[in-house]
């Protein structure tokens, strides 16, 4: 029986040092960390992250702005919004919601937003300061995954990592974190053979394939830490993970559910790299 990881007490715990900490900074200076948030489009999924955002930064007592634009945005139009964001001066993050439509080029929408202001961690500027370890943000889901486990003090150095998925949001700042912690990391990927003999030589596992229960139990090492970041429909609509919980749960030793897991993390990280974000802006 695995002991299931709460992301939901854990991202809670978060959030309510975040709140403690604007309540002090609202007392000394008289202002509060500001996030804006990007829209464009209407999918079902993004609008959710949204909400959750724009409750969280309620909870929190961050000042936040929403601009949910229309699928035909132009780029210029996008361009020029994140231009007024990085130079308003009670914005302290800009976050533009992925995926964009297509007809949008989402990479240079990301170099557009001030590195300062990058409160995802996107930009090439932020990503290669991650690459060298000497960051300000971390990406908020990778950086959630690696509080959960420190939540449990679950030892990463000289253990086998493996991460399947190498997208740029999860999969490589995920290994880099790993990697950072003194993990032995391995990626996988769609093109990786003898997936299954890799998974299951892990000491800690973390999917993030998007693809719904795709890890089964004969993927998974006995008493392995597993790390769902999958957010899917299963057969019945039903929101899973990547990970077939069912199967999985009795063979590892940890577990992060789905929903309840990693999910409520990305939006706890989210706020603390806004404040981060506000102290370096305002020098604190
Ligand atoms: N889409 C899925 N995850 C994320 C995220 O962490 N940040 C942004 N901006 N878009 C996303």
């Amino acid at each position: 029986m695995a002991k299931i990881i709460d992301g939901k007490k854990v991202s809670s715990d978060v959030k309510n040092k975040v709140a403690q900490q604007v309540l002090k900074l609202k007392e000394m200076y008289n202002k509060v960390p500001g996030l804006a948030v990007v829209i464009v489009g209407n999918d079902p999924a993004s609008r959710v992250y949204v909400n959750n955002k724009k409750r969280a930064c309620d909870m929190v007592g961050f000042y936040s702005e929403e601009y949910a634009l229309p699928e035909e945005t132009t780029q210029e139009e996008l361009m020029s919004l994140i231009e007024k964001l990085n130079n308003k001066e009670n914005i302290n993050g800009v976050l533009v919601q992925l995926p964009l439509p297509k007809h949008l080029n989402e990479s240079a929408v990301i170099e557009a937003i001030k590195p300062q202001k990058d409160v995802d961690a996107f930009h090439a500027s932020n990503v290669g300061k991650i690459m060298i370890g000497e960051y300000s943000f971390l990406p908020c889901t990778p950086a959630g995954v690696m509080e959960l486990i420190k939540s449990e003090n679950i030892e990463v150095e000289g253990k086998n990592c493996v991460v399947i998925g190498r997208s740029n949001i999860v999969g490589k700042p995920m290994a880099m974190l790993l990697l950072h912690n003194n993990g032995t990391v391995t990626i996988c990927h769609s093109k990786t053979k003898n997936l299954k003999e890799i998974c299951k030589s892990a000491d800690i596992l973390v999917a993030a394939v998007g693809k719904p229960k795709f890890v089964k139990s004969d993927m998974v090492k006995e008493g392995a830490v597993v790390i769902d970041v999958g957010m899917n429909r299963d057969e019945n609509g039903k929101l899973c993970g990547d990970v077939d919980f069912k199967e999985v749960e009795p063979i590892s030793s940890y577990i992060t559910p789905v929903p309840g897991g990693v999910g409520p993390m990305t939006v706890a990280m989210l706020m603390k790299n806004t404040l981060t974000a506000f102290k370096i802006q305002n020098h604190i």
